[in-house]
């Protein structure tokens, strides 16, 4: 297991040749995966299958107690005080249907604002826009600079009205990373609860959810390392009290009577029906996976990494770089206030003059290269930056610089094609 190689994803093997590599800048789709995370799921169905909390006999009480061991390593991935903090979803997007559902609807009334920003996924949109309508709430963005960062409100203008505050903590189009220590701060202040969307920043960045006291905070296993159909949610204990149950059926309750039934305790009571177990215990070989390597490690490596690709992108003369500039990328003389971790996650949006982004990732595909090309679920922020689409690089552990290299060569050869096609020089 070393950062930067790409000796432990068997994909890698699979998926290019050795004269073309596949050269894969999508992790913020989704995150390829290490042996360990597939064979922990074909451990679970070869030695470990059972359904969980209900077995008397010994392989189902294994499984159950094999599961919560996930939870437990969960908690200590963010730093939670406990594993009843962690109720496992699908992903981050029912993650916040979730808070949606048995927080929001049961604690705002008609009137109450609800702030989102301008830079936030369609998963952390809809859901509010819905509810929103359901019970005359107001939705308020909080908009963002010509660099891709929140600009400087007054506090007491901004959370006017507010009861929640649902924030991504770092852009999936702009990389820009929000300094939520400070905002959570002053969201709480001002007696909003808040939800972290932290899809794009669990897999980079070392969380610490008892630093930033988050009221909610969501993400994925499938951008982790970690397989699809398992997400999670972190929620603040004092927050269980005002919540009601999601779904119901199964697993959730202690009794049924013909015409009432009582609930298990948090967080059990937000995970009815079977679970995606053997997705747990892979979940859970997705964070060792992780933790071996050092968040801290994976920080450093992926900026420089970020930092690289930047300088040799934004070079181009015919590309337009989105987001928070480059010239800050691992300096702590330039960064903005509050940006404690740099001011640039592992990705990078870009348009090339006269090109539309789709054909750019079509012309790239030729190359074995792998870039996402549309608005990235950010309808709302790609208004706010005036195009329809752009095309985005993005990064996770096994990157390295000959990816960028390479990305960069047929970039090139594309937009010279191109230019001498279209007669411009
Ligand atoms: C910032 C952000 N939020 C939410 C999501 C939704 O994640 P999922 O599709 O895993 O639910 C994504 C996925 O790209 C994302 O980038």
């Amino acid at each position: 297991m070393s950062i930067g190689t790409k000796t432990d994803f068997p994909i890698f093997r699979r998926a290019g040749t050795p004269a073309r590599p596949l050269v894969y800048l999508d992790s913020a789709a989704t995150s390829q995966k290490p042996r360990s995370v597939i064979a922990a799921e074909q451990r679970w169905y070869e030695r470990q299958n059972a359904n969980i909390n209900r077995g008397a006999y010994r392989l189902a009480e294994a499984a159950t107690l094999s599961f919560e061991a996930v939870r437990q390593k969960v908690a200590r991935f963010i730093k939670a005080p406990s594993a009843k903090n962690i109720v496992f979803t699908k992903g981050t997007t029912e993650s916040i249907n979730l808070v949606t559902a048995a927080w929001a609807r049961q604690n705002l009334k008609p009137g109450d604002v609800i702030l989102l920003t301008r830079m936030e996924h369609h998963s952390n949109i809809v859901p509010w826009q819905l509810l929103a309508k359901e019970k005359k709430l107001s939705l308020r963005f909080w908009p963002i600079d010509q660099r891709g960062a929140l600009t400087d409100e007054q506090p007491d203008q901004l959370f006017r009205g507010v009861r929640l505050l649902a924030i991504t903590h770092i852009s999936n189009v702009l990389g820009t990373i929000n300094p939520l220590e400070k905002i959570i701060k002053q969201a709480h202040r001002h007696g909003a609860a808040v939800l972290v969307d932290a899809a794009q920043s669990a897999p980079h960045l070392l969380l610490n959810v008892r630093r930033l006291k988050p009221d909610f905070l969501a993400f994925s296993g499938h951008k982790l390392l970690g397989p699809t159909g398992i997400g999670i949610l972190y929620v603040d204990q004092k927050r269980y009290s005002e919540m009601r149950p999601y779904q119901s059926g199964g697993d959730m309750v202690v009794d049924v009577t013909q015409r009432h039934a009582t609930f298990k305790p948090a967080p059990h009571r937000f995970e009815a029906g079977t679970q995606p177990l053997a997705q747990v215990a892979a979940l859970g070989a997705a964070v060792d996976y992780l933790t071996e390597l050092g968040m801290g490690r994976i920080r450093r490596y992926e900026q420089q990494l970020t930092r690289y690709a930047y300088r040799r992108l934004a070079a181009l003369p015919a590309v337009t770089v989105y987001g928070p500039t480059g010239d800050h990328l691992g300096s702590a003389r330039g960064r903005p206030k509050g940006s404690r971790n740099g001011d640039r996650g592992p990705l990078i949006s870009f348009n090339v003059q006269g090109i539309h982004a789709h054909d750019l990732a079509t012309w790239l595909d030729r190359s074995n290269v792998a870039i996402r090309a549309g608005h990235h679920c950010a309808r709302p922020l790609h208004q706010r930056l005036g195009v329809a689409a752009t095309a985005r690089i993005s990064f996770s552990v096994y990157n390295n610089r000959r990816d960028v290299d390479r990305f960069i060569t047929a970039l090139k050869q594309i937009i010279l094609a191109w230019q001498r096609s279209t007669h411009i020089r």
